[in-house]
């Protein structure tokens, strides 16, 4: 397999290191032409002449939210398999566009949730199997600064980013919760902007309630004076299962779970489990076998950000 990566930053360096190693990079592209220069392969500031000359099996997009639905759509369209890095996209028009592109083409579409295949979550998606879950609950507690957001244009913007904590820093705890819960039918939310006035315009803090359908909740701050480990708790008819960063406790007992063999990339926050999503997802494609996390699976906490960016503390339909 030869893969491209589109957008060399913060995540695109991963994901093209990873490829490096396995020595299926064939080209990188990025707007800005100076990024391009670390790597040993061909780059291109174009992603349409990039797709359209190298012809790679698969491009890996990393490139800003509201990039991200043209982009796979115009890969897929091409026969070319996606690698998105979450989200999906930023909006429900979009949602239905690349869900319509999957389905017309004979590449595959993954989305990079890769919280997914830490193993403490395994073990519990596993565990939680025939068990009915009454609710799932988290807290993300982390802090962004000023400089943070403006490290790049496209960061804190609607327009670009889509939103603030929902859509990017608690996005994989939301989809988690949804994951071991289900999907509510309504939620209601609240959003607002209580630490970063002067430098975003998108949210830093939000709460969402289910109130129909399955039970979640999430809390979720980037206005907190440190990085907090993000806590998952969910309930089944008669346990109490938490689930911390490579531990899980069952009613106050410690669980045993595998340990993770993976070595950790990039920022903490990260975790260790892009090497293992990326695995699994080529190992699908040449066993010609669907990835779990395709379009309507990664679509599914998008549409939950989204309801509660229209909720304004009103319950609303997911
Ligand atoms: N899965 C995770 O845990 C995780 C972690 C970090 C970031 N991400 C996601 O990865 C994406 C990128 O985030 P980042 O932090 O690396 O951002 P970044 O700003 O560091 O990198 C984005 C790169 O895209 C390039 N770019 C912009 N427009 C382009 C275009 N039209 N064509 C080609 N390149 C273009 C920029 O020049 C930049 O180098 C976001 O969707 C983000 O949410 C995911």
């Amino acid at each position: 397999m030869r893969a491209a990566v589109i957008g060399a930053g913060v995540i695109g360096t991963l994901h093209a290191e990873i490829l490096a190693e396995k020595n299926m990079l064939c080209a990188v592209c990025d707007i800005d032409e100076t990024k391009l220069k670390k790597y040993n392969c061909a780059g291109f500031t174009d992603y349409k002449t990039m797709i359209d000359t190298v012809k790679p099996d698969c491009v890996h997009i990393c490139t800003p939210h509201y990039l991200h639905a043209e982009m796979v759509i115009y890969a897929l369209d091409r026969g070319v398999n996606v690698l998105c890095e979450k989200p999906l996209c930023i909006k429900r028009e979009q949602i239905k566009a690349i869900i319509e592109a999957e389905k017309r083409s004979k590449a595959q579409l993954g989305v990079c949730l890769q919280n997914r295949y830490n193993k403490e979550n395994v073990f519990v998606k596993e565990y939680l199997k025939d068990k009915n879950v009454k609710c799932a609950a988290a807290h993300v507690a982390w802090r962004r600064t000023k400089e943070y957001y403006n490290s790049a244009d496209w960061r804190g913007k609607y327009a670009t980013e889509g939103g603030g904590v929902l859509i990017n820093q608690a996005l994989h705890t939301l989809d988690l919760l949804q994951y071991f819960a289900g999907m509510p039918d309504k939620i209601t939310a609240s959003v607002s902007n209580l630490t970063l006035k002067d430098s975003i315009e998108v949210e830093d803090t939000a709460v969402i309630q289910s109130t129909s359908g399955a039970g979640i909740s999430l809390f979720a701050s980037v206005g907190c004076a440190a990085d907090m480990p993000v806590v998952i708790t969910v309930k089944t008819d008669n346990e109490t299962i938490q689930i911390y960063p490579g531990a899980v406790m069952i009613n106050g007992v410690m669980a045993v779970i595998e340990k993770t063999t993976e070595k950790p990339r990039g920022k903490e926050c990260y975790g260790s489990s892009h090497g293992l999503l990326i695995e699994d997802f080529y190992k699908r494609i040449a066993e010609n076998r669907r990835f779990e996390i395709d379009g309507e699976e990664a679509s599914k906490v998008v549409r939950l950000v989204l309801a509660a960016y229209d909720s304004g503390g009103n319950e609303t339909e997911v």
